[in-house]
Formats: C-alpha cells, sequence, structure tokens
C-alpha cells in the first residue's frame, strides 16, 4: 500500500531536512556568564556540522525580558544582549551557511512583551487611545468594572485578563506580561510582513511562528462556550488570509514558514498548509502518541493521508522545549505527552525509556517528511525533576501555584564535557542548574562511544543523507504482528521496530544498517528496538 506518491525531483530542501531546535540560553556560552549565547552557538557549528542536520531553528533570540523564556519579545529587529548582537547573528547565519546549515528563526505574533515600545505607549496614553488599538483593552464587567470582560482563561492558568489601575483591562492569552496584538489592525499586519522581511533580508532561510492557531480573535470577545463553533481564538478562518500573505513575502525570498499549530482535528490542522498558505507545520499528534504501535501507526497513517492533498510533507517531532524530554517519557507507564498530565515525581525507568527514544529515533528519521530535533535529544537527556523552587523559572510553574512543575526541566544547559557542572558549558552559576550524574551525558563522552545516542543520532543522520529512499517519498507498510512497526521506503530500505513485550523476526534482508540495540543471538529484534535493513535474500 503506497501512502504517498513521490514528489517530483525538487530543491525544496525542507520537504525531508532534519532540523536542530536550538534553545539559545542553554545550548553554549562563549562568555562564561551562565547563559548561552550566540557566541557559544557559533563555536559548536562543527560540532552540529558534524551531526548532520540540515537547519537551525533558533528559539526567540530577541531582546526580552523573560517572562516567558524569550517568547516575550521586546523588540523583534534585535538580539537580546545576553546572546551577542545583530552583527553576530547575521555573521553566525552566514557560518551556519557556509557549514550547510540554514537558519530558521522564531516569530511570535500573537502577543508582544509588556515592554514593547507598543504596550508601553498604550499604556501611557490610557483608555480610549489610538495606542490601545493596537491589543485587546475592554473595560470590565460589573458595576465597577471590578470583572473581567469574558471568562477566558490564560493558557499558564488563572484569568486570560488583567486590570490596569487605570480601570482597562488588557487581553494575555498566556502571561500577563505578554499582551495579546489584535490582528484587526492594520499597523499590527504590517509590522510583522515588515519583520519578516527584515529577516529574509539577513538570510534566514524560514520562520517559525509562535502559537499559529491562536493569533485572531473573535472581535466580540464572547465567552468561551465548550463546543461552540467557531472557537473565539483557536483556528479561527481569518487566519488564512494573513498566513497566505505572509507566504508571498517568503515565497519572494524562498523563504520557509512553519507553523507551531495544535489542533486535535487533522483536517482543520492541514487546512494551514494548502499550497498558498504554510510550508509545513509541527505534527503534534505523532508527539503525542504513547508507545504503542496501533496508535502510532494511525497516527502515522493519519498523518500522510490528510497531508497527500495539499501536497505539503509531513513533520515528525518528538520534543522541545515545551515537553517531557523523550527519555523520561518513554520511561513512564503512561508515555503519551499532555500538557494536562506534565508531571515529576512519576515512576521512570531511564533505561526502559532510553531504550524506546533510541528506536523512536530510528522510526521518526526513517518517516516520510522532515523530521525536528530538539538540542540534548541527540545526548539522550532526560528531564531534570530536581530543579530547587527557588531557582525555577517558567511561568507554568507559578500560573498553576506550583502543581504543575512548568518546562524547565527540558531547557536546562546543555552538558558538553567534564565530569561535573558545569560540564563544558560555560560560567560557573548556570540560569538553570544542572544536575550531578551527567558526564556520561556529555559530548565529549558521548563522541567517544559507539554505543552512545549522539553515535545513533550521527550515524543514522549520516545514512538519511545517503539513502535515495528516505526524506521525503513514498513509504509502504510490510507485513508485520500486531505490535510491530514496518515499512519499506522507495528502493530496498525498510525499518522494523518492535514495540511488543517479546522478540520478533525480521524480514528477508541483506545487510542490516543500522539497529537502535545489539539484536539477539538468533538474530531476532528485541523489545523496543529499531532496525533499518536493506531487504532482500
Ligand atoms: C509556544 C511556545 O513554544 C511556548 O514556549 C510559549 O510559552 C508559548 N507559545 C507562548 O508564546
Amino acid at each position: 500500500m503506497a501512502d504517498t506518491q513521490p514528489t517530483e525531483a525538487t530543491d525544496e530542501w525542507w520537504r525531508g531536512a532534519a532540523i536542530y531546535q536550538v534553545y539559545v540560553r542553554s545550548f553554549a556560552d562563549g562568555d562564561a556568564d551562565g547563559t548561552g549565547d550566540l557566541a557559544g552557538v557559533r563555536s559548536r557549528l562543527p560540532y552540529l556540522a558534524a551531526l548532520g542536520v540540515d537547519a537551525l531553528w533558533f528559539s526567540p533570540w530577541y531582546p526580552s525580558p523573560l517572562a516567558d523564556g524569550g517568547y516575550d519579545v521586546a523588540d523583534y529587529r534585535a538580539i537580546d544582549p545576553a546572546f551577542g548582537t545583530l552583527a553576530e547573528a547575521e555573521k553566525l547565519i552566514a557560518e551556519a551557511r557556509g557549514a550547510g546549515i540554514r537558519t530558521i528563526i522564531d516569530i511570535v505574533p500573537n502577543h508582544v512583551s509588556d515592554r514593547h515600545v507598543w504596550f508601553q505607549a498604550a499604556l501611557a496614553a490610557g483608555p480610549g487611545s489610538v495606542e490601545r488599538e493596537l491589543f485587546h483593552f475592554r473595560p470590565g464587567r460589573g458595576e465597577n468594572g471590578e470583572l473581567p470582560p469574558n471568562g477566558w482563561r490564560s493558557q499558564f492558568g488563572g484569568p486570560a485578563w488583567t486590570r490596569l489601575p487605570d480601570g482597562d483591562w488588557y487581553l494575555h492569552l498566556f502571561a500577563p506580561e505578554q499582551p495579546d496584538l489584535n490582528w484587526d489592525h492594520p499597523s499590527v499586519r504590517k509590522e510583522h510582513e515588515d519583520v519578516l522581511r527584515f529577516w529574509f533580508d539577513r538570510g534566514v532561510a524560514g520562520v517559525r511562528i509562535d502559537s499559529a492557531a491562536m493569533v485572531a480573535k473573535d472581535p466580540l470577545l464572547p465567552d468561551f462556550e465548550e463546543g461552540r463553533d467557531p472557537h473565539p481564538y483557536i483556528d479561527r478562518d481569518e487566519l488564512h488570509e494573513i498566513y497566505r500573505s505572509w507566504r508571498t513575502i517568503a515565497d519572494s525570498y524562498d523563504g520557509v514558514l512553519i507553523g507551531e499549530v495544535w489542533l486535535p482535528d487533522a483536517e482543520r490542522f492541514v487546512r494551514y498548509l494548502r499550497p498558498d498558505e504554510l510550508h509545513t507545520a509541527f505534527n503534534f499528534d505523532f508527539l503525542a502518541c504513547p508507545w504503542d504501535a496501533a496508535r502510532l501507526r494511525a497516527s502515522i497513517d493519519l498523518t500522510l493521508a490528510v497531508h497527500a492533498p495539499v501536497g505539503a510533507p509531513a513533520t515528525w517531532v518528538l520534543a522541545n522545549h515545551d515537553v517531557t524530554r523523550t527519555a523520561t517519557r518513554y520511561g513512564r507507564a503512561d508515555t503519551g505527552f499532555d500538557f494536562k498530565t506534565k508531571a515529576h515525581g512519576i515512576p521512570t525507568d531511564l533505561v526502559v525509556g532510553t531504550r524506546r527514544a533510541r528506536a523512536a529515533a530510528l522510526l521518526t528519521l526513517a518517516l516520510p517528511g522532515s523530521v525536528y530535533l530538539y538540542q540534548g535529544e541527540e545526548l539522550g537527556l532526560p528531564e531534570v525533576e530536581d530543579i530547587p523552587a527557588d531557582r525555577l523559572q517558567d511561568p507554568m510553574y507559578f500560573r498553576s501555584g506550583g502543581t504543575d512543575p512548568g518546562r524547565d526541566g527540558c531547557r536546562v544547559p546543555l552538558p558538553w564535557s567534564g565530569d561535573a557542572p558545569p560540564y563544558g558549558f560555560g560560567g560557573e552559576r548556570l540560569w538553570l542548574p544542572q544536575p550531578d550524574g551527567w558526564a556520561r551525558y556529555t559530548a565529549e563522552a558521548e563522541q567517544a562511544d559507539p554505543e552512545s545516542m549522539l553515535t545513533l543520532y550521527r550515524t543514522a543522520l549520516d545514512l538519511r543523507r545517503a539513502e535515495p529512499g528516505l526524506g521525503e517519498g513514498p513509504m509502504s507498510w510490510l507485513d508485520s504482528a500486531g505490535e510491530v512497526l514496518a515499512f519499506r521506503r522507495d528502493g530496498d530500505f525498510a525499518c522494523v521496530v518492535n514495540l511488543s513485550e517479546t522478540p520478533v523476526d525480521l524480514p528477508g534482508h541483506r545487510q542490516v544498517l543500522l539497529a537502535s540495540g545489539p539484536l539477539g543471538e538468533d538474530g531476532r529484534l528485541p523489545r523496543d528496538t529499531a532496525v533499518w535493513l536493506r531487504l532482500g535474500e
């Protein structure tokens, strides 16, 4: 059964790319102040080139008061001084390109930082001013306006409205320091289009669009009612017109638009990927799947089926800066991902989790389309669950009153070398503390170990580039037992993943190209193990 049609030969690199997410504060620290920076990234370009990735996606690198890890942007045309300068970003973009690596930046259109000049001007100008029209300011309800304009809740918990001393309320779907922009206002549209051009002019190859499905709001700001369609602020039809205009700009630079689109409905999701809209979007359905063959297979089938008619390539993501690290997640009884179940202190078997993370790496790298890798995943880092409360930074933790541990545990600075913190990261007191016991996860240690996660990723990324059937293209399922995923790519390449409890036979093959763990002496594939094969006698 062919699930996807082969696409014509194309220079559309992004259709099958391996893209590495850099969370700058935690990647590498060039000036030893405990915070990662652009100098750190530049010094590690050889590492990234050796890893074999095609592009880097930088989480927001703009000046930010860091109320939400940089997703509260104070100035979209500059670099946070803690990270470096605009000139340095330009150098980095050029150097990376010289090493064969493209740059993708993160644009945050839904909201700005409360320190952004627009919001500061709106605060100063007062109720009823034109400056406030760029945001969603409203009087309150109740006799004295003491109640919020509606009952919307912030994604981080608590009300989505904050009242100012002058009596007006303003909307923030995230933290109060992240006021939502009013996308019905032409200046908001124009500004973002200019910002896109600004970065494309500096050589970036693509843009990741934050919270892409939440940007447009029902202008009447009605109360949210379960099942009400359309939703007052998620997946509204007006968004498509906004992204069409962005596509025109991106096309004029050969740039790529990548949407962060969390939507449960796959049919609605792919509407963003119609030929004149976004090029690709993160496939969160796959990320949220538990370690379960039937669920994963259903997600893969659905993904390919809905992407085919719009001609957009699928994407495969196991982790990012918002979710529990893969090795930890797969080491738990409930291996799926759901923001509501994000918690610490859940019994975790890291041996099992790591074994599965290795198998999942080979699975995702063999699927048709592009793949995203979150920094540290290639080292097999676990979630850090014991960051002292007084060092936590994430508003999710604070706004939930501490009931949600937040996302700091997957944002801890990377270990590069040595036996103890800061593991060659740079600096003494890091912005988030690293745990003891990470010596075995350092890039230095893993580089020297043929069995390490790093070696697995390097070898797999290398093979993925060399194998003509990998990346975008057709795939077809091979017959297999219930809890085994086995599929063939163009030519004689096959991937087999055993999610059952017992070893299974492999299909007839000439060669084992790569395995995520040792095969049995009888040549069978053990549980939680994946293998890449050259089929044939
Ligand atoms: C999605 C980002 O990935 C997340 O880190 C951030 O908190 C929200 N959008 C708000 O910008």
